[in-house]
């Protein structure tokens, strides 16, 4: 969504953190002033009170429910809902379902894409003193119940061959790597997650001669994988530029243009416990200085090897469904500039904070404008609700959509509204084009006052 409608630079993380009340109010806030603010007065025949916008914007704001959010957070996170998947469908009627009984008009768009799938993961270590140990690759409990951790479009392979450490992947690792001497070439190599997005790791780590990635995330969350995407660009790689439909025209599986967006070598996330394993048990040049901050165990060597790692990935890509959900509030008077707020519904696993923390948001947003629309209201330009799927593997989904509406777009939408993890740990962030940092400092400042 990023590169055409949305004002807000990236859909993944516009807003994430903070507390519960807070967020809602802030996102509350923004809509509710931006929709507000002109509308048609209205009276009840009995009084004639004018239901001014400050009327309307105090019972957005006071009919907050806990109860509601979390009945709607509950039902979305029942079941893991990767793309593709039958659970993932019970969610997109979930959504369709709230939005009809809020008598808002709603629709669904269906494309067909191009989806990345594990089928088969192992990874064992021989160490220098002969021992060989097979790692455990799925979080404690739940194995079968989620989806294997993998990065999706990595391409099957095995390798097997030395470790050495990477630090975060970035260019300037690779030429400290080059510095001390160390060789990465027909290495496997580690790497913590930083600024840079596991594709660009991933193909970092290509170019230095690696035949393997591991990404792990370094922090407390010993057991926790991150999964993710190591595809390049945005959307259906069967349908780059245009809109990946059933029976439309497509590239073949393989492509070049097709096959240019993913790595070479096959790579995936692996815990924090698994990291340590593998890190400790390096020896050969020692850790710079300046690779040390942040680490939670000490560890002195970063390879190459001893340590050999025997990595083997199969994924199986497939043409998947990928469902859309949109409301449409008719503005009145202007239902040809629309304001778009959205947020994606699939999950890698279950999904408590991303997104369906956003999806809660979203459907309170949605119950909130159907009780002001009973009460007389409209919006003064046709809000439009969106519910993207498959954004996980590369925001296919929006991206589709933008593609098949991009001249319509192009010139009716006025502002696109992202909310992803709405709610998750301390702290509160916001991006957004310069043409909204008024408007989001503003209504934090009407948070603060309300909390
Ligand atoms: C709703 O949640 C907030 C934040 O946890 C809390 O402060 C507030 O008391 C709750 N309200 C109700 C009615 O439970
Ligand atoms: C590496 O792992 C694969 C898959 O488990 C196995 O077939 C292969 O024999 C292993 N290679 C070595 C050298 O242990």
């Amino acid at each position: 969504m990023a590169k055409t409608v949305s004002l807000i630079s990236s859909p993944t993380h516009f807003l994430s953190s903070f507390t519960c009340t807070l967020f809602f109010i802030i996102v509350l806030c923004v809509l509710a002033m931006y929709t507000l603010f002109h509308h048609p007065t209205s009276s009840t025949s009995l009084f004639k009170i004018t239901k001014t916008p400050l009327y309307f914007q105090d019972i957005f704001l006071s009919s907050s429910d806990n109860y509601t959010l979390s009945e709607y957070l509950r039902a979305l996170t029942l079941h893991p809902h990767v793309t593709g998947t039958p659970s993932s469908l019970q969610t997109l009627d979930y959504v369709q379902t709230q939005f009809q009984d809020l008598g808002l008009k709603t629709h669904t768009v269906e494309f067909e894409a191009l989806l990345s799938y594990p089928v088969h993961s192992s990874v064992s270590l021989h160490f220098n003193d002969g021992s060989v140990q097979n790692l455990v690759l799925t979080e404690p409990g739940q194995a079968g119940r989620v989806i294997d951790p993998y990065h999706a479009y990595s391409p099957s392979g095995s390798a097997f061959a030395k470790v050495v450490y990477g630090n975060y992947g970035r260019e300037e690792d690779y030429s400290m790597l080059v510095r001390l001497g160390v060789k990465v070439k027909g290495c496997v190599v580690i790497v913590r997650r930083g600024e840079v997005s596991r594709g660009g790791v991933v193909r970092k780590a290509q170019e230095n001669g690696a035949v393997g990635v591991f990404i792990y995330v370094d922090g407390d969350n010993f057991d926790g994988v991150e999964r993710g995407t190591v595809m390049r660009g945005l959307g259906d790689p069967l349908t780059p530029g245009w809109t990946g439909v059933k029976g439309g025209e497509k590239l073949g599986f393989d492509d070049s243009e097709v096959l240019k967006r993913f790595p070479k070598i096959p790579s995936m996330p692996i815990s924090f416990t698994n990291a340590e394993v593998i890190l400790k048990s390096l020896d050969g040049v020692n850790l710079p200085f300046e690779w040390r901050d942040n680490l939670q165990f000490k560890f002195g060597s970063l390879g190459v090897g001893p340590t050999l790692v025997n990595f083997t990935y199969q994924e199986e890509n497939k043409l998947a469904k990928v469902y859309n959900i949109f409301a449409v509030l008719r503005g009145w008077e202007e239902p040809d500039r629309y304001v778009l707020l959205g947020n994606h519904r699939d999950a890698w696993t279950y999904g408590a904070v991303d997104p369906n923390s956003g999806t809660a948001a979203l459907l309170d947003i949605a119950r909130r404008y159907a009780l002001l629309m009973r009460s007389g209201w409209a919006p003064r330009r046709t809000i439009v609700l969106c519910s993207w799927d498959a954004e996980e593997f590369g925001m296919v989904g929006s991206t589709e959509w933008v593609e098949q509406n991009l001249v319509n777009l192009g010139s009716k939408a006025a502002v696109y509204l992202n909310v992803d993890c709405a709610v998750q740990g301390e702290g509160f962030f916001a991006r957004a084009t310069p043409q909204l940092d008024n408007l989001i400092i503003e209504v934090t400042k009407k948070a603060s006052e309300i909390t």
